[in-house]
């Protein structure tokens, strides 16, 4: 390159003139941006005006619902968090942005998510925008991810089920207390992994670093790359012995596949990520909250509703048990899912919470801010399961761990099977299980990068005779 000192006076000018018009471009599109849209109505703080700086350094730092929720405290219902985005707090802004029909895409940010930007021919499932490939590709993998689908692979879960709760009270008995967010992190990997492809892929797997989705999902579609040519071979030499959800898509005597192998690596790689960390956490703050000393009552009246069943009773029994369930969507009403799921503006333009928002601008709704200020939860982990008896409109429209709409979550059923029958069996095998000293209601607090995790990222128990 050559050093600038070195060019002729008249280069150096060029190159001056063409360095301000740029200088001038960028400030003016910041300066129209700030002061020149009609999201300059919009309350917030002044900065967010100007920079996402801040929101980003609060993303990073695992703090974004909470820096969302306490701008939601001072300015209301409606704040501009950054120059293109915008934060709801009121359910019928939810209601509009993820109800059927709904014309509010998923934002580029979810391919940035998956690290599958520009990178593949299509994003997956997960991170697809467009509409009518999201919809064809559902309809590709709704049947298997049915209730009935999934209640057909009760084997298979409830064996992995036994096998975590098993190997967590061996640790438990063996070191006078175990981390059960280590086990439910294991069960959930290992269900999704095991149930696409019929057989253990953790042997393979980085468990350790699936908590930072962000890194490993390129690793995970290699590994998921691996797993399907495993598996065409597996069913080349046994054509009846698979019943895994990817079987549809993997069969060899079908002269046109459905998906090719690197979409479906690609698919099986977002599974994962989609489906672990989001159960295993969901399963452990439900288990802490039971075993919290003041919802003893709570818990003395569920270990009362579940001895009415054997140990092994059959999963369609144990998920028709009334309390259970009021319990669970007690848990996953506050922790369930992402706080906070970027979509875009159509070009229509929107009324959100009385403010015209453009087309282009990035909403999204704060569940956490949105359940507080309906009433849903008082304090967080303080279960009162019986507020479902009679549950209003807006109880029913917030409550929404799975989200509703064309977005709505693939996994619910393998979800609610794995929480109903995993702290069943919990309860079953360790009604005597107490949260151990290392366990603190700080080391609970969430974190949140997508989904809310535990910042201690472990739950110890004991089981205390
Ligand atoms: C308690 C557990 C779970 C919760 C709370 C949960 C929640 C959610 C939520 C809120 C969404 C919407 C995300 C968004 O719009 O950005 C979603 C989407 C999705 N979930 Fe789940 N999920 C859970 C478990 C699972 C499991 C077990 C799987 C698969 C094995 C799964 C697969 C997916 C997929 C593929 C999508 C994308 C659907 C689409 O865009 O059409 N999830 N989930």
């Amino acid at each position: 390159m050559v050093p600038l000192t070195t060019l002729p006076t008249s280069y150096l000018q060029i190159i001056q003139v063409f360095a301000s018009i740029i200088l001038i471009v960028k400030i003016s599109a910041v300066i129209k941006r700030a002061y020149l849209t009609p999201l300059r109505k919009l309350p917030g703080p002044w900065y967010a005006k100007w920079t996402d700086y801040w929101l980003k350094w609060n993303v990073v730092t695992g703090n974004r619902t909470q820096y969302i929720d306490g701008l939601h405290k001072t300015y209301g219902h409606c704040v501009r968090i950054s120059p293109d985005e915008v934060s709801f707090s009121d359910i019928n802004s939810h209601r509009t942005l993820h109800s059927v029909g709904s014309q509010f895409r998923k934002s580029e940010w979810y391919k940035k998510f998956t690290n599958s930007e520009g990178k593949f021919d299509s994003p997956g499932l997960f991170a697809m925008t467009d509409p009518r490939e999201h919809g064809n590709r559902k309809i590709l993998f709704s049947q298997q991810f049915s209730n009935s689908s999934i209640m057909s692979k009760e084997s298979v879960i409830r064996a992995n089920i036994h096998m975590a709760v098993d190997k967590f009270s061996r640790d438990a008995h063996v070191n006078g207390f175990a981390d059960i967010m280590k086990w439910w992190t294991f069960l959930a990997t290992d269900v999704i992994a095991e149930l696409s492809f019929a057989f253990n892929l953790l042997q393979y797997l980085p468990i350790e670093k699936l908590q930072v989705a962000l890194n490993t999902s390129s690793r995970l579609n290699e590994y998921g790359f691996l797993a399907i040519q495993n598996h065409k071979e597996f069913i080349m030499k046994n054509p009846d012995a698979s019943n895994c959800l990817f079987s549809r898509f993997l069969d060899p005597t079908k002269s046109k596949a459905e998906l090719s192998d690197q979409q479906l690596a690609q698919e099986a790689g977002n599974l994962i990520v989609a489906g672990s960390d989001t159960t295993s956490i969901s399963l452990t703050f439900l288990t802490y909250a039971l075993l919290r000393p003041c919802n003893r009552e709570v818990r003395d009246k569920l270990v009362d509703e579940i001895s009415s069943l054997p140990i092994d009773a059959p999963a369609k029994d144990i998920m028709m048990l009334p309390y259970l369930k009021k319990v669970i969507e007690g848990s996953l009403r506050i922790y369930g899912g992402g706080p906070s799921l970027p979509r875009v503006v159509p070009s229509s333009g929107a009324m959100l919470a009385g403010y015209n928002i453009p087309a282009g601008t990035t909403p999204s709704t704060q569940k956490f801010t949105m359940m507080r200020d309906s009433e849903i939860f008082h304090d967080t982990l303080s279960f009162n399961p019986d507020r479902w008896n009679a549950p209003t409109p807006e109880m029913k429209d917030a409550y929404s761990p799975f989200l509703t709409g064309p977005r709505t979550c693939l996994g619910m059923h393998l979800a609610m099977f794995e929480i109903t029958c995993g702290i069943f069996h919990f309860l079953k095998k360790c009604p005597t299980a107490q949260i151990a000293p290392s366990t603190t209601d700080e080391s609970m607090e969430f974190e949140n990068y997508f989904i809310m995790a535990p910042k201690g990222h472990a739950l110890y128990l004991r089981l205390d005779l």
